[in-house]
C-alpha cells in the first residue's frame, strides 16, 4: 500500500557536531531495508556547518539534504556571515527551508522571503516554504488571513511552483508540545490547497505540517486529510524517534 504521507523533513535547527552523524546510519538502513520507506522523501536539514558531511553520508542512500536558510543575494560578496543559494547548491544539496518563523521572529519579512525563494529557485534548489500564525493571531481568529497573506506575498511573481513545498507550522506549536486540533487542521490544510490550486496556480500543491510532531501525536496527525508529510524539529534530532514517527504513518 502506498503512503500518502510522503515527505519527512528533519529540521535540526542549531543542533549537531560532526559526531552527530554517527546516528544517521540507522536512518540510512531503515530507508534501504524497509519496503514502506523506499518511496518516501526523507530530507535532512542540518546547520550549514554539517551540510557537506550530510551530503557525503547520504551519498548512496536516496536521502536528501537541505539548508535551513539562504541569503536573498545571488552573487558572491558581502554581507559577512551569509551563505547564498549557489553555495548550497554547489554542495549537492537539493532543498532549502525558507520563511521559518524563527527567522521571521528575528525580522525577516515577506518581501525578503520572496527574494530568497527567487534566488533559491534560480539556483535549482527546491523550497520548503514555512507559513504559520502566532497565538495572538489565532486568538483573534485571523489565521486564514495571515496564512494567505504569507503565501501571496512570499510567492509573488514565482513561476516554478512544482519545486515548492508548503509547510504549515503554527508558531505557537513549534517546540511547545502543543498541536492544533485535528478538526482545525483538516479544514486548514484543505483550505490552503484550494487557495494554492485556484489562486496561485499550483498544479499539485504539497502541504506538510510542522510543530511539535512526536512519536506520540503522530498517530493522530497521520489522519489529517490531504496532508503530504511532516516537518519535524526536535524529534528528528534523535534517529530512533524520527524513524518511529515515520513508521507510525505506515498503514
Ligand atoms: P518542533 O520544530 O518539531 O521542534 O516543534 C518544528 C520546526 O521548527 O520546524
Amino acid at each position: 500500500m502506498t503512503n500518502k504521507l510522503k515527505y519527512f523533513v528533519a529540521n535540526w535547527k542549531m543542533y549537531g557536531h560532526l559526531g552527530s552523524l554517527n546516528s544517521l546510519g540507522k536512518v540510512i538502513n531503515f530507508k534501504k531495508k524497509n519496503k514502506n520507506a523506499k518511496n518516501l522523501k526523507i530530507i535532512y536539514c542540518p546547520p550549514f556547518t554539517l551540510l557537506h558531511a550530510f551530503v557525503q553520508k547520504f551519498k548512496n542512500s536516496n536521502i536528501k539534504t537541505g539548508a535551513q536558510n539562504c541569503s536573498f543575494i545571488s552573487s558572491f560578496g558581502p554581507p559577512t556571515g551569509s551563505i547564498n543559494a549557489s553555495m548550497i547548491k554547489s554542495l549537492k544539496c537539493e532543498y532549502v527551508i525558507l520563511g521559518h518563523s524563527e527567522k521571521r521572529a528575528k525580522g525577516e519579512n515577506d518581501k525578503t522571503i520572496n527574494k530568497k525563494i527567487q534566488s533559491a529557485l534560480k539556483n535549482n534548489l527546491k523550497i520548503i516554504f514555512c507559513i504559520g500564525e502566532t497565538m495572538i493571531q489565532k486568538r483573534k481568529k485571523v489565521t486564514k488571513k495571515i496564512l494567505l497573506n504569507q503565501l501571496y506575498k512570499g510567492l509573488h511573481r514565482i513561476k516554478k511552483k512544482q519545486n515548492i513545498l508548503i509547510a504549515y507550522e503554527p508558531v505557537w506549536s513549534i517546540g511547545s508540545g502543543l498541536v492544533p486540533r485535528s478538526e482545525d487542521l483538516n479544514i486548514l490544510i484543505s483550505f490552503l490547497k484550494t487557495y494554492l490550486r485556484n489562486k496561485l496556480k499550483f498544479k499539485n500543491p504539497k502541504v506538510l505540517y510542522g510543530g511539535s510532531v512526536s512519536p506520540q501525536n503522530i498517530l493522530v496527525l497521520r489522519k489529517i486529510l490531504n496532508l503530504d508529510g511532516f516537518l519535524v524539529g526536535g524529534s528528528s534530532q534523535n534517529s530512533k524517534k524520527f524513524i518511529d514517527i515515520i513508521k507510525k504513518t505506515f498503514n
